[in-house]
């Protein structure tokens, strides 16, 4: 008989083994160890041991469910932590594969994660974390952004879907094989004439919401700059995504926020900023860079897939619709 229960302290070893069972070999961390569970998912301010439901058979665990809230915004360091209680989401979810009932188990533990929310205040439930609703496991899930499910991600998208939630946001997660032959940059003579590159080492993340999640990698800022006006005409953040490559042995990086001011668009910036990064990238010994964008982001896509980047998988954000809200109603 399976019996669901809250979190306890000495959970986290049997969470690291379902975790190291079920999340996708790659857009994740895996092996998982023990430590790096409890930064992500036990440590953040906004852990709640009634979010974390354990499903548990005879004294074995053998599923859990994670659920949780975002920051109030804007996000400020100057102001107290405070939650959005509005928005709930369901940041993970994993039961061990074989189990006889594995889908019902699967289906228990996201209404038991419902139910947290809604006691707790939500009015509209996620599934899959995106910044800023993203309280736990960026860094260890994901790839470069977190956004989401991971569409390879085994039996979620499944349970989900059957559940009755719908994807509202689908992230492209592309990868570019450092290894490979690097694309010409066409501009990029006249643009060094234009332009200089900065990289700086080891900076703070934005706000201190990502620096929870991603601060302890390596976050390295990337501009070029005008050689005229040191105006920025293209910028773009990077991290060490080494975890990510525990199970294949290849060096990643994470490419992160690459941006140009609408006034410097289509003027070959933005290929030039994510070139250098990419020609940095094989100097300092990595294997791979990933990136996400949003499936809509064409731009993006186009500029990406310009340089060489492959599409190897998507994450998925999932509403519930406000119809099936009240099958977690509390009694
Ligand atoms: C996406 C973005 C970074 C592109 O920067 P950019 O400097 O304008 O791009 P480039 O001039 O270097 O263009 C390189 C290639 O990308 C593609 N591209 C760029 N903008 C495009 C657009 N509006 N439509 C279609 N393709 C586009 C083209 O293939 C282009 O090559 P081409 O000029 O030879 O046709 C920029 O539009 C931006 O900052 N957008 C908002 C933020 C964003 O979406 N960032 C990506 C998040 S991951």
């Amino acid at each position: 008989m399976i019996r669901y229960r809250t979190f306890r302290n000495g959970d986290p070893p049997a969470l690291v083994r379902l975790w190291n069972a079920t999340v996708p070999e790659r857009g994740a961390v895996r092996p998982l160890k023990v430590h790096e569970l409890d930064d992500r998912a036990f440590n953040p301010p906004v852990f709640e041991r009634s979010g974390l439901i354990v499903a548990e058979e005879d004294d074995r665990v053998v599923g859990f469910v994670h659920a949780g809230f975002g920051p109030g915004l804007p996000i400020d360091s100057a102001r107290p932590l405070g939650l959005d209680r509005e928005m709930g989401m369901i940041a993970m979810l994993a039961v061990e594969p074989g189990l006889p009932a594995e889908l019902d188990v699967a289906r228990a533990l996201v209404l038991e994660g419902e139910r947290y929310l809604r006691s707790r205040g939500a009015m509209v439930l996620y599934a899959g974390g995106q910044f800023p609703l993203n309280p736990f496991y960026w860094g260890i899930y994901g790839g470069s952004e977190g956004s989401g499910f991971l569409a390879s991600h085994p039996m979620v998208p499944q349970v989900l879907a059957g559940m009755g939630y719908e994807p509202i946001g689908v992230t492209a997660c592309l990868e570019y094989d450092v290894g490979a032959a690097a694309r010409r940059d066409p501009r990029g003579v006249l643009i060094r004439r234009q332009a200089e590159l900065e990289i700086i080492e080891d900076v703070p993340a934005a706000e201190w919401w990502s620096e929870l999640a991603i601060g302890e990698f390596h976050l390295a800022r990337v501009s070029l700059r005008s050689r005229a006006d040191g105006a920025i005409l293209a910028r773009a953040s990077t991290w060490d995504m080494s975890l990510f490559g525990r199970g294949d042995g290849r060096g990643r990086l994470g490419l992160l926020d690459v941006f140009v001011p609408e006034p410097h668009r289509r003027k070959g910036f933005g290929r030039h900023l994510v070139s250098e990064i990419l020609r940095w990238a094989q100097e300092i010994g990595v294997q791979a860079v990933e990136v996400q964008t949003p499936s809509t982001n064409e731009s993006a896509l186009e500029l990406y897939q310009s340089l060489g980047f492959i599409p190897v998988d998507q994450s998925v954000v999932y509403r519930l619709p406000a119809r099936l809200l009240e099958r977690s109603a509390l009694p």
